[in-house]
């Protein structure tokens, strides 16, 4: 069966690769993530009180634009409204539970998104449609619905062009009508290349939504290999991921994944086609933590190196042994090597394959040259039909990048 073509938006969203997502709002004042009303059953009327501490001293738009940048990110992903119903963007009047009627008195989308487009970053707005603060939400569901559709009217109308909408919630009222036409439609007619993502939530990762959703979302799991055959669009896929256990921060979780892991993920995602989406959550006031700073500043030194194989890379149907994997760009094949060990000397074994070589089957190209896209060293290599086997070098002493990926040039 036909794998359908992808639109033109699909294609510049795959492209991208890698994107930071940041959970950030009246919730991170607390620091216990971004539940925490719900969580922690806190009064309403108690939790709206956080709007009058809310400074924003700390957020420096560039400096977060920066931070993912940095990182080798190429969008973010912005809770211009999370479950807790606060908007960091100005409502026009929709309601006064937004930042411009708190202290800080500024509309911070405005400010992300002048950011963005200073350092060439795409800005995506993620916005709820489950709200714990609108009362319609539980009382009067055709009028909340309503009011979500002119919320993200004026986020399509009032930041110039965006990358994209990236919503959360519908899995609260599984059986409810979200009349998702009409929301998508009203991003369609003022941003048409608007990418539209519908987070399907944990228990149903990579499910497909509404026709007119974009991607997939995986939600803190491994993405799986999307099958296209026989759809009638092409969807893209993503994954979104934390640095620890929380989206919103989390002062007391410091369970925070070692950057082996993140690098992994990333290259997991890619391996399938997927993007992946890694999260920060402010501090209270805006300001970026600095060990999560730290993390996004290790990604962006594994990006520097071997930032081409991600944004290029593609799957081609080339096979190997373990986690290994090919991706094809256009005039090379990326070769991904995991677990490798530090060496010193070169040609030494690694722990794939019994002499140190992986094999890769399915290779159509004729290649001519082979070489790790860190220190440029050339790899030994043979082709025989379709098959390629590479020898494979450990880490020379002194370096250690987690997954190390060697270039192929293509004839
Ligand atoms: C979940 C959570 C939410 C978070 C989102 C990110 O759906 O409800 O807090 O924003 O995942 O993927």
């Amino acid at each position: 069966m036909a794998i359908p073509k992808p639109e033109g938006r699909i294609v510049e969203f795959e492209k991208m690769g890698f994107g930071m997502f940041v959970h950030w709002g009246l919730y991170s004042q607390l620091g216990v993530g971004e539940w925490t009303l719900h969580s922690h059953n806190r009064d309403i009327n108690e939790y709206k009180k956080l709007k009058d501490t809310f400074t924003a001293e700390d957020f420096d738009a560039e400096k977060l634009v920066l931070t993912a940048k940095n990182a080798g990110c190429k969008y973010i992903v912005l809770t211009t409204r999370h479950h807790e119903g606060f908007s960091l963007y100005d409502t026009c009047g929709l309601s006064s539970f937004d930042a411009p009627h708190s202290p800080c008195g500024r509309d911070l989308v405005r400010e992300y998104v002048d950011a963005c487009r200073k350092y060439d970053i795409v800005p995506f707005f993620y916005h709820t449609t489950l709200d714990w603060y609108q009362p319609s939400f539980n009382e009067d569901f055709d009028s909340y619905l309503e009011y979500l559709r002119r919320s993200v009217e004026i986020l399509c109308t009032n930041y110039g062009k965006i990358g994209g909408f990236w919503f959360d919630g519908n899995w609260s009222k599984p059986d409810a009508d979200w009349k998702e036409d009409e929301l998508y439609g009203t991003i369609r007619r003022y941003q048409p290349d608007a990418i539209i993502v519908n987070n399907t939530g944990l228990d149903f990762r990579g499910a497909l939504g509404a026709h007119e959703i974009d991607s997939v979302t995986f939600e803190q799991g491994r993405p799986t290999p999307m099958n296209r055959e026989g759809m009638d669009k092409y969807i893209a896929a993503e994954m979104c991921y934390t640095l620890n256990n929380h989206w919103g921060i989390g002062s007391l979780d410091f369970d925070y994944k070692p950057p082996k892991e993140l690098i992994e993920a990333l290259c997991d995602c890619r391996r399938v086609g997927a993007n992946y989406l890694l999260n920060i959550g402010p501090t209270a006031q805006g300001g970026v933590d600095v060990y999560q700073d730290e993390l996004m500043k290790i990604m962006g030194r594994w990006m520097s190196i071997y930032g081409e194989a991600v944004y290029l890379g593609k799957p081609c149907g080339v096979m190997t042994q373990g986690k290994h994997f090919a991706l094809r760009g256009d005039d090379a094949l990326y070769l991904f090597f995991y677990d490798l060990g530090i060496g010193g000397d070169s040609h030494v074994t690694v722990g794939i394959g019994d002499d140190g070589t992986c094999e890769f089957e399915g290779v159509k190209d004729t290649l001519s040259g082979v070489e790790w896209m860190d220190n440029g060293e050339s790899l030994e290599f043979s082709q025989n039909g379709d098959k390629l086997c590479v020898k494979v070098t450990r880490f020379p002493y002194g370096m250690s990048t987690c997954v190390r990926v060697a270039k192929a040039k293509i004839k």
